[in-house]
Order: C-alpha cells, then sequence, then structure tokens
C-alpha cells in the first residue's frame, strides 16, 4: 500500500494489513531528508543523538533545548513520515505538568507530530496528561537507556518471569490509557511475541525479534558510522565509518599533493 502521509492512524492500519513498520532515526536535516524520500515510515528523532551527536557515554545529560534543535531540522525535512521526539531524562519523570509542559514545548517549538516516553506505571500520569491534551504518545519499554544508572548495564531486559509480567501488564496500561504505539528494547523475542499477541496497538522492536509489527534502529548503526557498539540486533547495511575516512584521506593527499584544486575547479 502507497501511503501519502503517515499518521498515527495509518501505523494501526498498517499493523491491520500485516504491513512491517520501518522506524529509523534521524536528527538532522540533510539525513532526515534523504530518509524521508526513502519511504521510512516513523522518523525518531531519538535522545540516542546524546550519544551519536554530542559524543556523551548515556543519554542522561541532552537537553530539551538540544532535543527540540534536533526535531526542528529534522521536521523542515520530512513530508511523509510520522515524526516522533523523545522527551528527554529529566523531563517527564518528576511531575505530570513538568511532563506535559516539555510536550508541549516540542510540539510547538519543532513541528514534530508526536513524543516518546521510556517506562510503564511509574510514568502513567505523566502519559496520560500528555495524551489528554492532544499530543500522541509512542511507549518504551524494556532497555529503557535513560535508567541505565539504575540498572548498570545494557543487557537484554526481562529475562525472569516477573519481570515479563511487569513488562506484558505495562504495554497493556500503555494501550489503555492512550499510547498509539510502543517501542520494546532489547527483550527476548518469545516476550515480544506473548506481548503482541496481547495488546492491539503497533508494537515496534529494537532487539525484540521479528514477531513485532516493525522494526526501529539509529542511523549511525544501520550505516555503519558507529564501530564501537555491536550488539547482535544491529544490520549494518554500509560501512559508511570506512568509506568517510577513505574520502577524507583522499581530501587531504590531495591538497598535500597540490591536486586539488585543478583547473576545472578553479574560476
Ligand atoms: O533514542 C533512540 O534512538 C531510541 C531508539 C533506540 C528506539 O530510543
Amino acid at each position: 500500500m502507497i501511503y501519502k502521509r503517515i499518521t498515527t492512524r495509518t501505523l494501526l492500519e498498517m499493523k491491520n494489513n500485516n504491513e512491517k513498520i520501518s522506524m529509523l532515526t534521524a536528527y538532522d536535516y540533510t539525513f532526515a531528508k534523504i530518509i524521508d524520500q526513502s519511504n521510512v515510515d516513523v522518523i525518531l528523532v531519538g535522545d540516542s543523538a546524546s550519544n551519536v551527536i554530542a559524543g556523551n557515554e548515556t543519554t542522561v545529560p541532552i537537553t530539551l533545548d538540544e532535543m527540540i534543535y534536533h526535531a526542528k531540522s529534522v521536521v523542515k525535512a520530512v513530508q511523509r513520515a510520522l515524526v516522533v521526539v523523545d522527551l528527554p531524562f529529566g523531563t517527564y519523570q518528576s511531575d505530570s505538568k513538568l511532563a506535559l509542559r516539555s510536550a508541549i514545548r516540542i510540539m510547538k517549538e519543532s513541528g514534530a507530530h508526536a513524543v516518546k516516553l521510556e517506562g510503564g506505571s511509574e510514568i502513567i500520569d505523566s502519559v496520560s496528561k500528555i495524551i489528554k491534551a492532544g499530543i500522541p504518545v509512542m511507549g518504551h519499554l524494556g532497555l529503557t537507556p535513560q535508567s541505565i544508572y539504575k540498572f548498570g548495564s545494557y543487557t537484554v531486559r526481562a529475562k525472569e518471569k516477573h519481570e515479563a509480567e511487569e513488562l506484558i501488564s505495562d504495554a497493556l496500561l500503555l494501550e489503555q490509557i492512550g499510547c498509539f504505539a510502543t517501542v520494546l528494547e532489547k527483550i527476548p523475542s518469545n516476550l515480544s511475541k506473548k506481548v503482541c499477541s496481547k495488546v492491539s496497538y503497533p508494537v515496534i522492536g529494537i532487539g525484540a525479534g521479528n514477531h513485532v509489527d516493525g522494526q526501529v534502529l539509529v542511523m549511525h548503526d544501520l550505516l555503519g558510522l558507529t564501530t564501537e557498539f555491536n550488539p547482535r540486533f544491529i544490520r549494518r547495511y554500509l560501512n559508511l565509518n570506512n568509506q568517510v575516512s577513505d574520502a577524507v584521506k583522499s581530501y587531504v593527499s590531495d591538497i598535500k599533493k597540490m591536486n586539488f584544486p585543478n583547473d576545472e575547479e578553479m574560476y
């Protein structure tokens, strides 16, 4: 099916038609334009910008202003995809009014279409308040990188029975209060299959197997720009790190050899 403009409703339609949903991160105008024109359904302005753009070790330090800056650049480039923006750490956990203010800032200042929050029952008041204000919310369960210091590692989540049960109940709760979709990150494939059998909203996986309704990756991982981060769920479609490095080395070498610019490249 050809969809002209992807909305939250389109994603549900896709799920119901058994059409898988593609989602990829973007943080700037140039890449967002390429990704949108390549028919990715959902563009996530992820707080992974904290790692791949700002060079931080975790997603914890990125600010709301920084997320809005990235989201604004992405929105300008996008004509088809649904643009979802991560609410960064510290902008929604403490109280629901703050959460709503943060979400409103993202929507008004960037022009994005939806926000994503990490967590389940512990942030339910925030999620609920944002949805009641008319802002679509995507959930994020399983490995939630903003809580890295609580868990101490990025290992597979919800392997224990009680954690799996909690995750299923969070997925149901998010659906019940009106989230239009949820991300499941780095959990056993059997568990995501179980979640999908219980909920009716779209479930997008990253390291959650192939029983889900769609997949998301970080753009820098897909393009092979990152090299040190190697969980098994990443598929690198390019080795752009090497290609960029080779191109830059050729440029440096051409300058040194006085081979750039040549006659045709001068005025
Ligand atoms: O920030 C991000 O890129 C994400 C994806 C990994 C789902 O949340």
